[in-house]
């Protein structure tokens, strides 16, 4: 798979820029979902776009988290903006769980997409708009920390797209979805 976080010519790409293109990917997903609410004949593709919307919102939350944000934090002084960016997530992690046991025709499920969509798309634009512009302010290595976005973003697709652990058959909702499940 192509790394992300380099541009075709080498070079690094920023983190910024890195995370931009997570949000439209996610974003794109969200439309066309969007596009297909109500047709009952498109409920295979429905499911697919929701099981990539919950594997792209779990890997993009996780650098974020692991990563991105607790260097922003530290470089910017407004802790109320990252606490709310964390709620925010933790707001998100809620629907992405009740979604990997949904399925089209389950009550419900179109408004939790929905939802999570708005939420996300709320999400995205205070990022962009106070996050990235106060981590642009800060003076971050934006290239160094492109790199370590990127390359931790393929560990965790490595390990996620890995097939399930034996225990997954104990899953008690059987046939569940396999969307990666972050952890606390
Ligand atoms: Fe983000």
């Amino acid at each position: 798979m192509p790394n992300p976080g380099k541009a075709k010519n080498g070079s690094a790409i920023d983190a910024l820029d890195l995370l931009r293109a997570d949000h439209e990917k996610v974003k794109s997903l969200f439309r066309e979902f969007d596009s297909l609410r109500g047709i009952d004949d498109e409920d295979e593709r429905k499911s697919e776009l929701v099981d990539e919307i919950c594997y792209e919102l779990t890997i993009h939350t996780m650098i974020e988290e692991e990563i991105f944000y607790p260097i922003v934090r530290d470089a910017i002084d407004d802790e109320e903006l990252m606490d709310e960016a964390d709620m925010e997530h933790t707001g998100a992690r809620e629907l992405i769980s009740q979604l990997e046991v949904m399925y089209p025709g389950d009550d419900h499920f179109e408004a939790t997409v929905s939802v999570l969509g708005e939420e996300i798309a709320q999400h995205i634009e205070k990022e962009e708009n106070d996050i990235f512009e106060a981590a642009r302010a800060a003076g971050i290595d934006l290239d160094g920390l492109g790199e370590r976005l990127s390359s931790r973003k393929e560990e965790l697709d490595e390990d996620l797209s890995a097939p399930p652990a034996p225990l997954d058959a104990l899953l008690p909702h059987e046939g569940a979805r396999r969307a990666p499940r972050a952890p606390n």
